[in-house]
């Protein structure tokens, strides 16, 4: 498949990949690494499809030197990865762990040696677990750990990574870790779900005043996972039920970051004590930021439930789906931008993941033939383009994943990466869709040369 003209993007588009500690860097317990919820999670049976762990994981935490080689290759600008909290902060507490700010110390002097600029994300879910069994995200003293925590890396790190990204999907870490129970802690409460989203963003609010102290010329952001939401049809309750999950998935994230209050419609589904907010925790909250990320996977297709109860997420089974069964729908990445605009007007965006799992294997030959996800990114950078064209300050797209990858609950079973990872050898081998992407760049490259 021939890259695509690539016009669409402005001159200094980022393009990046994306991952996450827990789910690439493995070397769980070395260099005073503390346990985290993942990790305790994840050892217990029945969590995590066929009993896998993050221990090993694809060892980035040994071979980032050849990561980042492979990244040169691509023609990657940027790089996002996050920060396991518990190599910092082993019991959540006490003095910083300098041989886990070490690591992260070579892994930015490595790439910026190789002109890949660091995007940092300081929690991508991998709480300390003595947090946790101190209350975790439902009590405050989590989020003021979480702000010694940042001012600590970012006194390390902010001279030189000029992205910041204090949180990844708040809303996930709130719904499915204390709300379903699918991800760590594995909790199954509403209340801890409501009590975690507000001290999730609360710390956001606090971390983004000791980054702009600690690294002045850094952007500083957060990402959300937004999707699309429609109503199965027209019907009034199809369409109140469209309405409150987009309220309880991106309005609630969404509102109090930019407009400092939470959507009043949800409080009042909620109840309006349920939600633990102090005197000047929103106007925390709502501090400028530089960027929004968002990441966008799928869109959601909604009923209300027949006995009156929460809005149904509906499948339709003539939709073409990625391995996850997710809907493949551009489009809906197109919708979320606009809207984001259109409601919020963010400075600037950048896509800090979107992807797709596709059963790739790797054939006789050594390769890894990967259409589907060509024509994933392709259609999806496709959305992006359309929204740059429409007025969406989009500055940057990360493709998630860089690697093959410890996805969560589903373990090893699910590959995003652009690069295989044969996890018995741990050999990296890069699929048609990163020699893809990298010619993708190389145009958009030429293209801006050429108008120059
Ligand atoms: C997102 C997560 C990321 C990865 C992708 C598939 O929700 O941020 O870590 O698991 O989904």
């Amino acid at each position: 498949m021939n890259p695509q003209p690539t016009r669409a993007f402005p001159a200094d588009f980022v393009w990046g990949a994306a991952t996450a500690a827990y789910q690439i860097e493995g070397a769980a317990f070395e260099d005073g690494r503390g346990e985290s919820v993942w990790d305790r999670f994840a050892a217990t049976p029945g969590k995590v499809r066929s009993g896998d762990t993050g221990a090993v994981a694809c060892d980035f935490y040994h071979r980032y030197a050849e990561d980042v080689g492979l990244m040169r290759e691509l023609g990657l600008d940027a790089f996002r990865f996050s920060i396991s909290w518990p190599r910092i902060f082993p019991t959540g507490a006490g003095p910083a762990n300098q041989a886990g700010l070490d690591f992260y110390d070579r892994l930015v002097d490595e790439l910026l040696a190789h002109d890949v600029q660091p995007f940092a994300t300081l929690f991508h879910w991998d709480t300390p677990q003595a947090l946790e069994d101190a209350g975790g995200w439902t009590v405050r003293a989590t989020a003021e750990r979480f702000v010694e925590y940042a001012a600590a890396v970012s006194a390390r790190l902010g001279d030189r990574v000029g992205h910041w990204i204090t949180h990844n999907e708040p809303e996930v870490v709130a719904s499915l870790g204390y709300g379903s129970g699918i991800h760590a802690p594995g909790r199954t409460s509403e209340a801890d779900t409501i009590a975690a989203s507000h001290h999730l963003l609360l710390s956001h609010g606090w971390a983004v005043a000791v980054l702009r102290a600690n690294a002045p010329a850094a952007q500083v952001g957060i990402t959300l996972n937004l999707s699309q939401i429609d109503a199965a049809s027209e019907s009034p309750a199809d369409q109140t039920a469209a309405r409150d999950l987009d309220g309880r998935n991106n309005r609630w994230y969404l509102d109090p970051i930019f407009r400092g209050e939470y959507p009043e419609d949800v409080v009042a589904s909620y109840g309006a004590d349920s939600v633990p907010v102090l005197d000047g925790d929103l106007q925390t909250i709502a501090a400028p930021i530089d960027f929004l990320g968002v990441n966008n996977y799928f869109r959601h297709v909604v009923r209300a439930s027949a006995n009156g109860g929460g809005p149904r997420i509906v499948r339709n089974p003539d939709a073409e789906v990625t391995d996850m069964r997710w809907e493949i729908y551009p489009q809906g990445l197109y919708e979320v931008l606009l809207r984001v605009e259109r409601d919020y007007a963010p400075v600037s965006v950048y896509i800090t993941e979107n992807g797709a799992a596709f059963g790739d294997v790797r054939i006789h030959d050594g390769s890894v033939h990967d259409p589907e996800r060509q024509d994933f990114l392709r259609t999806h950078l496709d959305a992006v383009g359309r929204a740059i064209a429409d007025g969406v300050p989009v500055n940057g797209y990360f493709v998630w994943s860089f690697l093959d990858n410890f996805e969560w609950a589903e373990g090893y079973s699910k590959r995003f990466g652009i690069v295989y990872v044969d996890y018995p050898t741990l050999e990296r081998i890069p699929k048609d869709s990163f020699y893809w992407y990298r010619d993708f760049i190389a145009t958009h490259r030429a293209v801006v040369a050429g108008a120059s």
